[in-house]
């Protein structure tokens, strides 16, 4: 048995790394230029946002990039994973760019580059510019060409010093939770619109990868270019030839049904067979669009699918614990997934794990935050991760998801994810416990790593 409290060794070359994303920490949301996106409307709303909030101010990083990219570097990682914020640099998502709000990512990428931190850029993590939004948002098919125009600038502007791209952040959430219950931007409960939404955010992909790649190829670029997906295995809550097909369904909906086009040019038919179709329109050459070659995979994961066709379900025990937001602590699930993956994708291309973490009731005592759960959450996945690696899955960095406490949706700011703690009436940013285990534990990688290379 593999014994969780052994000594592992990551391979010297991993990416140890911190990820945010823009809408989460920026703030700053009508400052320099910056249009509004779906999330400034959708949390102006009454009664979508658990505590009322919204992120207007957040983690005020507008104001504050020096400081966190100083305690990024704190915190020994070699790679900082953030979102470009679409109406930052182009207010309504088509039209004239913001130079101010490329400005602000330009200098954050100098001072990455100064403290030798690796940047990995997402450029769609949920903020759809709303003038977008009000031409259709996801479910215009013209969408997909608007995002690949802004992904080409991106990638023109800076394509010299961008270590990775990924075009989109978890798609599955923009479509089941923007279109199909409505609990994300823009608010929508529609499931046949939200599969039409997933199709033209498949396409915006392969879109935006082509125009990327030709662009890159021009400057002569290494930038590597992919797509962030939110994955879990799902396993059934019994032995029965319910559950387990259920559970069956429950991952070609989700995990395959973004995979499968990537890799396998189609669909996957377990899932085509339930779905409602109705609004459902491929083009001809779509899939091929889509199906582009990418150089890389981010995966996020946090938790297992626990499925079950009782009434009511059957809930898992949880014999790590559940975390804040009632996620079930199942590090296992990451290996089984990833093993999974190597299984079924043979041009499976090497995988970040893009995010991965847990929120906890975080309090300050005595200038200290014990956040102990926190600790092993992260001890025990890097632990699974580790043996995905030996069983021969190509996994090159993880990223701890998040840097700080910041807004979490539809959450607000009652749920803390934060390796640094935040404190949102003063802005001040406090190491939590666990910012000191991940640094210290990331030099005793480096030194096993240097001492392995003499
Ligand atoms: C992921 C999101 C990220 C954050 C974490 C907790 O689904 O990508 O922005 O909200 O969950």
């Amino acid at each position: 048995m593999h014994n969780k409290n052994s000594t592992i060794n990551f391979p010297s070359s991993f990416t140890w790394g911190v990820a945010t994303s823009a809408y989460q920490i920026e703030g700053a949301s009508a400052i320099d230029g910056r249009g509004p996106s779906i999330w400034d409307t959708f949390t102006h709303t009454p009664d979508k946002i658990i505590d009322g909030s919204t992120g207007d101010v957040a983690c005020d990083h507008y104001h504050h990039w020096v400081e966190d990219v100083e305690i990024i570097a704190a915190l020994n990682v070699n790679a900082y994973r953030f979102s470009i914020s679409w109406s930052r640099v182009q207010p309504l998502g088509y039209g004239p760019w913001n130079e101010k709000g490329f400005e602000f990512y330009a200098k954050l990428l100098d001072k990455l580059a100064e403290k030798n931190i690796a940047a990995h850029v997402t450029l769609y993590h949920w903020d759809l510019p709303q003038g977008l939004q009000d031409r259709g948002g996801w479910l215009n098919r013209e969408t997909a060409t608007r995002f690949a125009d802004y992904a080409a600038e991106v990638a023109r502007r800076f394509g010299d010093r961008i270590t990775t791209i990924a075009t989109h952040n978890e798609p599955w959430c923009s479509a089941n939770l923007g279109y199909g219950n409505g609990q994300f931007a823009p608010g929508i409960a529609d499931t046949a619109l939200s599969i039409q939404v997933s199709h033209h955010l498949l396409l915006s992909h392969g879109l935006a990868i082509q125009a990327m790649r030709a662009v890159l190829r021009n400057l002569n670029s290494s930038t590597k270019l992919g797509i962030v997906l939110n994955q879990w295995t799902a396993m059934p809550a019994t032995d029965s030839p319910q559950d387990r097909a259920e559970a069956e369904w429950e991952y070609a909906r989700s995990v395959q049904w973004y995979m499968d086009p990537i890799f396998k040019l189609k669909y996957p038919q377990k899932a085509l067979d339930r779905m409602d179709l109705n609004k459902f329109l491929v083009h001809e050459n779509d899939m091929n669009d889509i199906g582009q070659a990418i150089d890389f995979l981010g995966v996020n994961y946090y938790t297992r699918a626990y499925v079950s066709t009782e009434n009511p379900p059957k809930k898992p025990e949880g014999k790590l614990g559940f975390s804040d937001m009632g996620w079930e602590i199942y590090p296992d699930g990451l290996t089984d997934l990833l093993l999974r993956l190597q299984r079924e994708y043979p041009r499976l291309p090497p995988i970040y794990i893009t995010e991965n973490g847990m929120a906890a009731a975080d309090k300050i005592e005595g200038g200290k935050i014990s956040d102990e759960t926190r600790i092993e959450y992260v001890r025990l996945h890097l632990h699974a991760l580790h043996q995905a690696i030996a069983q021969g899955v190509d996994v090159q960095g993880y990223f701890y998801w998040s840097l700080l406490d910041n807004f979490e949706w539809n959450s607000g700011y009652a749920k803390r994810f934060g390796l640094v703690y935040v404190d949102y009436d003063t802005q001040e940013r406090i190491l939590k416990d666990s910012a000191l285990w991940y640094r210290d534990f990331i030099a005793a990688q480096m030194q096993a790593a240097r001492s392995k290379i003499q």
